[in-house]
């Protein structure tokens, strides 16, 4: 079964991991590490274990999890089935899942995105990753070490050895340090939109983005969550809003920070950013074509939460 996994997962051993067996309780006598050494994976770290007794579980099973760091998404892995065996317990696989339900988020600057995501997934018991925070993160970098913004090679290597994580408050951190309001400034506002929009950079982001999303279980908000990042999350919202209302809350937030700006200056900017986000070659700000749209103008937080609240859950009795 192992040897079927690599084979028909293209997986080399120098990718694995490690690999834990497990096996039903009525199975006492199969030493599944053995068989993996045989098939000559000699450095291997390998775990087996015998699962606990469930009534109703089948019997006489045996599971092999191959953990890979080979930077394929996990929408690509194929499940192998043996003697009979037709598939996972749906609550066992994740993405598919409500209790390990991942949601999209999208929209343009200013329509709610990261308060909605948070309120969500708050409410939901999921983690939550604000995506711009990364592309924020890596301008900021780039800003405070003199970086040009124009050397779109050195900006994917920098994106590239920076270290991303979500501490258990879903707060994001940078090589292991909470990220803050440094990369909430004007001068990041007006440049992130040229960094995001390089290739080799969104490349090495929503690859990481993609590894914070493994577990399943996450809401993202950002631009191209469910166009690309989790084009299979079973629920994806765009969320928009009058630009003048999104440069409104836009203006609140940066006055609560301390920076002194005028509403003109902001809907410009926004406008800008958003135009620059929308027509950019790669992953364009754009809703999934099963998006739903949610129109945020003239709606309290609370009501756009308990609306997409209500969308998730006609979406798990669809499941
Ligand atoms: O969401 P926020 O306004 O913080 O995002 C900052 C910028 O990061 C956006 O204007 C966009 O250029 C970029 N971004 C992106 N893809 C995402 C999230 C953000 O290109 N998924």
């Amino acid at each position: 079964m192992l040897a079927l996994i690599m084979k028909e997962n293209a997986v080399r051993e120098s990718e694995i991991v490690n690999i834990i067996f497990t096996a039903t309780p009525d199975i006492n006598a199969a030493f599944p590490a053995e068989a993996a050494r045989a098939i000559g994976l000699s450095a291997v770290p390998l775990l087996g274990a015998q699962e606990i007794e469930v009534v109703g579980a089948p019997r006489l099973c045996v599971r092999v999890v191959v953990f890979v760091d080979n930077g394929r998404h996990r929408d690509s892995v194929k499940h192998i089935y043996l003697r009979g065996a037709v598939g996972l317990r749906p609550d066992l696989v994740g993405v598919q899942t409500f209790g390990m339900l991942n949601v999209a988020i999208d929209g343009p600057a200013g329509a709610g995105k990261s308060t909605v995501a948070k309120g969500i997934a708050l409410r939901m018991g999921l983690r939550y990753l604000d995506t711009g925070a990364m592309y924020r993160a890596v301008t900021w970098l780039a800003l405070s070490q003199g970086v040009d913004l124009q050397d779109a090679a050195i900006l994917s290597r920098l994106a590239r050895e920076m270290i991303f994580d979500l501490n258990a408050d879903s707060q994001l951190t940078l090589d292991g340090r909470v990220l803050g309001n440094e990369i909430r400034t004007p001068l990041v506002n007006v440049s992130v939109s040229l960094v995001s929009s390089y290739e080799e950079l969104r490349e090495v982001i929503v690859e990481k983005q993609r590894k914070l999303a493994l577990r399943g279980g996450i809401v993202m908000d950002g631009r191209d969550i469910g166009t690309t990042v989790l084009k299979d999350a079973p629920v994806k919202i765009f969320l928009v809003a009058d630009p003048r209302e999104r440069a409104r809350r836009r203006l609140v937030e940066l006055r609560a920070l301390g920076h002194d700006v005028d509403l003109e200056a902001v809907v410009l900017q926004i406008e800008q950013r958003d135009y620059f986000d929308s027509h950019r070659a790669v992953s364009p700000l754009r809703p999934a074509s099963d998006a739903v749209i949610v129109d945020t103008t003239n709606l309290e937080v609370e009501m756009v939460i308990s609306h997409i609240l209500d969308i998730i859950a006609r979406k798990k009795d669809a499941i």
